[in-house]
C-alpha cells in the first residue's frame, strides 16, 4: 500500500482484510512518502511494517522510484494499491507493473481527474460544475494521471448545499471505502489464479 496521507482508505483495505474478506492477498508493507503521514500510524498500530522513502532522500525521482521498486522487490510484493498516494509514478515505473497498480480516485473517471484533480480539488471541481452524482473509480494505473483501465466505479448522491468536505467524506464513505476492499480482492484472485 502507497500512501501520502489520513490513511482511511488504508483501514478500510485493513479492515476488509482482518475481516476475511481478502482471503487471496494480505497488507504486506504501507510505504509513505510523506514521514508523518497518520497512515503509518495506522499501519503500525495494526502490526504492519510501515516505510518511508522521499525523493529528497533517495536523490530525486529516478532514485525515489528505483529505492521503491527495490522495497517492493525484497518484499516480493505483487500488487501495488495506491490509497491517496499523491506522488507522481514515471511510466517507467508503472510500465514495470502492468495491470498490478491500483489507484482509488474520488470521482467517475473521466470526470474530474487528471493532472491537478486530487483530494478536496476533486470535489470542489465537482460542486463548481454543479453535478448532481458524482462518485469513486477504481482503476489500473499506467503513465497517464487516471488514466489506466477502469475497474469498479461507485456513484454518490451529491446535495444542495454539500461542501467539498461534506461531499467527500460522503464520497470515501459510500464509494471509496466500498470499492477498494473488493478491488483489491478482485484483483488478487486473479494473481493467485494465474
Ligand atoms: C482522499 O481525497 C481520497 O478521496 C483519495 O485520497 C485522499 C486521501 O485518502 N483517494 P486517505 O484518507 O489517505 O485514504
Amino acid at each position: 500500500m502507497l500512501v501520502s496521507g489520513g490513511g482511511t482508505n488504508l483501514q478500510a483495505i485493513i479492515d476488509a482484510w482482518k475481516a476475511g474478506l481478502i482471503p487471496h492477498g494480505e497488507v504486506a508493507v504501507v510505504i509513505s512518502n510523506k514521514k508523518d503521514a497518520y497512515a503509518l500510524e495506522r499501519a503500525r498500530s495494526n502490526g504492519i511494517e510501515a516505510l518511508t522513502l522521499t525523493r529528497k532522500k533517495c536523490g530525486g525521482q529516478e532514485g525515489f522510484e528505483n529505492a521503491l521498486a527495490a522495497a517492493l522487490e525484497e518484499r516480493h510484493i505483487d500488487l501495488i494499491v495506491l490509497a491517496g498516494f499523491l506522488s507522481i509514478l514515471s511510466g517507467a515505473f508503472t510500465s514495470r507493473y502492468p495491470r498490478r497498480i491500483l489507484n482509488i480516485h474520488p470521482a467517475l473517471i473521466p470526470s474530474f481527474c487528471g493532472e491537478g484533480f486530487y483530494g478536496l480539488k476533486v470535489h470542489e471541481a465537482a460542486l463548481e460544475k454543479g453535478v448532481k452524482v458524482t462518485g469513486a473509480t477504481v482503476h489500473f494505473v499506467n503513465e497517464i494521471p487516471d488514466g489506466g483501465e477502469i475497474l469498479l466505479q461507485k456513484a454518490v448522491r451529491v446535495y444542495e448545499g454539500d461542501t467539498p468536505e461534506k461531499l467527500q467524506k460522503r464520497v470515501m464513505r459510500q464509494a471509496e471505502w466500498k470499492l477498494l476492499p473488493r478491488a483489491v480482492e478482485m484483483v488478487s484472485k486473479q494473481i493467485a489464479e494465474e
